[in-house]
């Protein structure tokens, strides 16, 4: 269902004592301070999962999320970890290739499709992550390549499986370089995907799909990204690491 979110990726950041300190602060400032009824969702890395759902408790607003996961059920995949895993430990989303993903670990839209159906079939909502590198737009590419990872990635689903689906447009131009796409930049790709969910599926599931925007959303800049139409909320990266700057962004629904 299509809803305001604000997603927290903390990335490779922050020891067990200052996760929880994170995660306590969010949920105590969330409880105290917002109104409206945006979900909010803290992906912490795997390690730090059990204890931060351990502060979210009874919190019906906050929700936690994976980074990522692997797509097969179990077995011999030293270093790996399963989706039975995560909703062992309460999470209820899994971010799918996120830039740093494809671009690192070499993660290509076949094996994010894969991954995207497993975390479906495990009943837990993928974030499915797309967008295009600076030389990709320069080339004026970018719609091009997003289509591309867009039908790859989620176009073997079910109309009721991409329901389940919460995309994130984040251009790699934009992720940790304080550059932020203009709100008329995040509106037109947004409109884009949600056009391409439409010509594949129906206009209404178009409709019921939460996009969101990533890439240096900060409290300065949120508000006006989140009024654009076709922009459901944020991924937020650096941002989501400072209690306040991340309760600030909840706060501009
Ligand atoms: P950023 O990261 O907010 O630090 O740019 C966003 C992301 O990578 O999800």
């Amino acid at each position: 269902m299509r809803k305001n979110i604000a997603a927290g990726n903390w990335k490779m950041n922050l020891d067990l004592e200052a996760g929880k300190k994170l995660a306590s602060e969010v949920v105590n400032m969330v409880n105290d301070e917002v109104s409206n009824d945006a979900e909010i969702i803290l992906i912490p890395p795997f390690i730090h999962l059990t204890a931060v759902n351990q502060l979210i408790g009874s919190a019906s607003n906050i929700q936690l999320g994976a980074q990522n996961c692997h797509q097969e059920k179990g077995g011999a995949y030293t270093g790996e970890i399963s989706l039975e895993m995560l909703k062992s430990v309460g999470a209820e989303y899994v971010v799918i290739g996120h830039s740093e993903r494809r671009e690192y670990f070499g993660e290509d839209n076949a094996l994010l499709a894969a991954k995207t159906k497993a975390v479906l079939d495990n009943g837990l909502k993928p974030i499915y992550c797309c967008g295009e590198k600076l030389d990709v737009r320069e080339a004026d590419k970018h719609f091009e390549l997003n289509k591309e990872q867009i039908v790859e990635g989620l176009f073997d689903l079910s109309k009721d499986e991409i329901l389940n689906v919460v995309i994130a447009y984040e251009p790699v131009w934009a992720i940790g370089t304080g550059v932020t796409a203009s709100n008329e930049q995040a509106q037109e790709m947004h409109a884009f995907i949600r056009g391409l969910i439409a010509d594949k599926y129906d206009q209404e599931t178009a409709d019921s799909i939460s996009i969101l925007y990533g890439g240096s959303v900060k409290p300065g800049n949120a508000k006006e990204l989140f009024e654009q139409p076709d922009v459901d909320g944020g991924l937020v990266g650096g941002a989501s690491l400072k209690s306040r700057d991340f309760t600030d962004i909840i706060k501009s629904f």
